[in-house]
């Protein structure tokens, strides 16, 4: 009988043996994992439960929520306010930081979140997901604000995902490889399946919105063209095309199977960066990305050097295997 490790006692282990993270980062992400397990029970209940279509309510980025956006988001507040371990949370469904409000202690960490990542996927039954990050509160001062979230994302102290797919799955790093875990719905624990999770440095596997590439700047739409090229062309080798709409669902594939996600900026909104939003959904996939020994990248620069300027921010993204994404950044570079 294999060995069965649980969430619990990875953790331990990596507290106890690795010394990697100290007990109150232990409390806070099983929290984390805790909620996710309640977030995925409404995701299954489905149109048994009131959880599908969408709300009266806008969110801060101008998009319409969906019921789950904000189910899911109060599920995490509520599972993560009153531990201790917490000093503020952020949210792409909150306009401001949620400070944990003062029944509670306070504790020294800071949560970022995307409460439900692929909204446009939970009315057709097709994979979603909840990413999240964690910073620590920088010192020296009392009390909490925004400016002590605009870290940038080598400083987080652990990511993750939670996918809700054919199966519920758990990825997580610590900032010591990337490990995955399986909901077992009897026993109602996460249960480790993988280890050491390695992105194949090559791939044939591309993901991007192609309905956007009218928009696109010249060095993407150059590495797409050699793609879609195929054999015959430049790249010498035949490609195949992958877009979900879920950046948790195209991420966990790159993950398991190696490939290249990208949502670049494009013309249609010229001042924004790009569509994705740094702090809760760029910068914890990089880390998990880069832990697995992928690339991750806004077409220039590391997208984890990054210096937010403010909670919402977007940023363009390039990530996973790792010769994909520095051929791509090359080409940005070469046109700058
Ligand atoms: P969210 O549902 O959290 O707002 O994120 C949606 C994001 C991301 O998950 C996905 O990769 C992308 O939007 C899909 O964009 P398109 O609608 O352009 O396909
Ligand atoms: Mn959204
Ligand atoms: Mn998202
Ligand atoms: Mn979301």
């Amino acid at each position: 009988m294999p060995r069965h490790i649980s969430l619990t006692q990875y953790l331990v282990e990596q507290q106890r043996q690795h010394g990697h993270i100290p007990a109150e980062l232990r409390l806070l992400i099983e929290v984390v994992a805790r909620a996710c397990k309640r977030i995925s029970i409404s995701v299954n209940k489905g149109a048994l439960g009131d959880v599908m279509g969408s709300a009266d309510s806008e969110n801060v980025q101008g998009e319409i929520q969906k019921k789950l956006d904000i189910i899911a988001n109060e599920v995490l507040i509520e599972a993560n306010e009153w531990g201790g371990h917490l000093a503020a949370m952020a949210s792409e469904e909150m306009e401001g930081i949620y400070v944990v409000p003062n029944r509670f202690p306070q504790g020294e960490y800071l949560l970022l979140f995307d409460p439900l990542d692929g909204s446009s996927n939970i009315d057709v039954n097709v994979s979603i997901g909840t990413i999240f990050s964690v910073l620590k509160k920088p010192g020296g001062h009392e009390g909490v604000s925004e400016r002590d979230f605009l870290q940038p994302g080598i400083q987080q102290e652990a990511a993750g995902y939670c996918i809700y797919g054919p199966q519920t799955t758990l990825v997580l790093t610590v900032g010591d490889g990337v490990a995955m875990f399986t909901l077992d719905r009897e026993q109602g624990s996460w249960v480790l399946t993988q280890e050491g999770m390695r992105i194949p440095e090559d791939t044939k596997e591309f993901a991007i919105n192609m309905s956007n590439m009218r928009h696109w700047a010249p060095p993407v739409k150059r590495y797409v063209d050699e793609c879609l090229a195929g054999k015959t062309g430049e790249r010498g080798k035949d490609f195949n095309m992958r877009w979900v709409a879920s950046m948790v669902a195209d991420v966990h594939r790159i993950l398991t199977r190696g490939g290249i996600f990208m949502y670049p900026w494009d013309q249609r909104e010229p001042e924004k960066a790009g569509k994705l939003r740094l702090m809760y959904e760029a910068n914890p996939m990089s880390f998990i990305v880069e832990q697995a020994g992928g690339v991750a990248t806004d077409g220039k620069r590391r997208i984890m050097e990054l210096a937010p300027g403010k909670l919402h921010e977007r940023v363009a993204v390039f990530l996973g295997s790792k010769n994909e994404v520095e051929r791509v950044t090359g080409y940005h570079h070469e046109v700058a």
